[in-house]
């Protein structure tokens, strides 16, 4: 089954959740500046998409899983949000420079090889507006999930669906473009299991 397959029908029973923990930390550091426009990349059924909306941003959201954004569109009807939400491959975006004064990733950077992160990772960099602000949580290399599964690569590792552990140094590497204001360790309770994280928050000069 391809990673999109995998995906694809993924949001169709669930429940939509509360914001993510990670959204709302998110917001607190940037509710006081001047900020309008939000890329959530990889939103699923669009939780945070609709936490950042629901305050007052312009959301743009991303998403190639078919049942992630079909739901996120008929939360946006029904709550009359302003969020643009596309069905689209990460990969692919195409955004013009200086596009967003926020890029925000939970759990979504984490599937792509070593080459196709650093492509994504420098486009992000050219797509944020300067002073903007970018934060990214990925899965990391000391959770419990790491080495589980059939190796498809450097830290990768296929269970279910493929995942790219990153550490703190890997996290700081991708991040090269961008000026790097913080990168941590973070635990916490994903899907009724103990997990490890690496969480980053960057600007662009
Ligand atoms: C763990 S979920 C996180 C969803 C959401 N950010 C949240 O925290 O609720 C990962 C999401 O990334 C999306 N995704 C994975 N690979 C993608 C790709 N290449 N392009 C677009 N979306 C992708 C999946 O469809 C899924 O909705």
């Amino acid at each position: 089954m391809s990673e999109k397959e995998y995906w694809k029908t993924k949001w169709d029973k669930r429940e939509i959740e509360e914001a993510n923990d990670f959204a709302r930390r998110s917001f607190s550091q940037i509710k006081d500046k001047n900020f309008k426009t939000l890329l959530d990349l990889g939103c699923g059924d669009g939780r945070d998409s609709l936490f950042f909306a629901s305050e007052g941003l312009n959301v743009t959201s991303i998403d190639f899983s078919e049942s992630g954004i079909k739901k996120l569109n008929e939360l946006i009807k029904e709550k009359g949000l302003k969020i643009n939400a596309i069905q689209t491959d990460i990969r692919k975006i195409n955004f013009p420079d200086n596009s967003f004064d926020v890029i925000y990733a939970h759990l979504s950077l984490h599937y792509f090889d070593d080459e196709i992160t650093t492509q994504i990772f420098d486009k992000l960099s050219r797509i944020l507006k300067k002073d903007g602000l970018i934060f990214i949580k990925c899965k990391s290399v000391e959770d419990a999930l790491y080495g589980k599964g059939e190796k498809v690569g450097k830290d990768m590792y296929k269970k279910g669906h493929i995942r790219h552990f990153f550490s703190e140094e890997y996290m700081r590497e991708k991040l090269r473009n961008f000026k790097i204001l913080e990168v941590r360790k973070t635990s916490s309770v994903y899907h009724q299991y103990e997990s490890n994280f690496i969480e980053a928050v960057g600007t662009k000069t």
